[in-house]
């Protein structure tokens, strides 16, 4: 998960305090480029009603505790949402 990389890499400023039940939308992201398949890839269901509850949702939100990593996201950079 991009949470576990994060986290991996120091970026302490992501909180994901639920540790990712997806109780609490603190890991929320958005993805830098629109054409990432990161930005694209259609949310899980529970994913989409925590994105859809949140203040400032974009299109390109993700929850960095539900977007699984792969060869095919290559490149992806995200900035933390504000409010995560
Ligand atoms: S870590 Fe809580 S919803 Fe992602």
């Amino acid at each position: 998960m991009l949470m576990d990389a994060l986290f991996d890499g120091k970026i302490m400023e992501l909180r994901a305090l639920c540790g990712g039940c997806l109780t609490c939308a603190t890991c929320h992201v958005y993805v830098d480029d629109p054409e990432n398949p990161a930005a694209r890839a259609p949310f899980g269901e529970l994913e989409s009603v925590v994105i859809g509850g949140l203040r400032e949702p974009r299109p390109n939100s993700r929850l960095a505790c539900q977007l699984v990593l792969s060869a095919a996201l290559d490149g992806l950079a995200v900035t933390l949402a504000a409010e995560g």
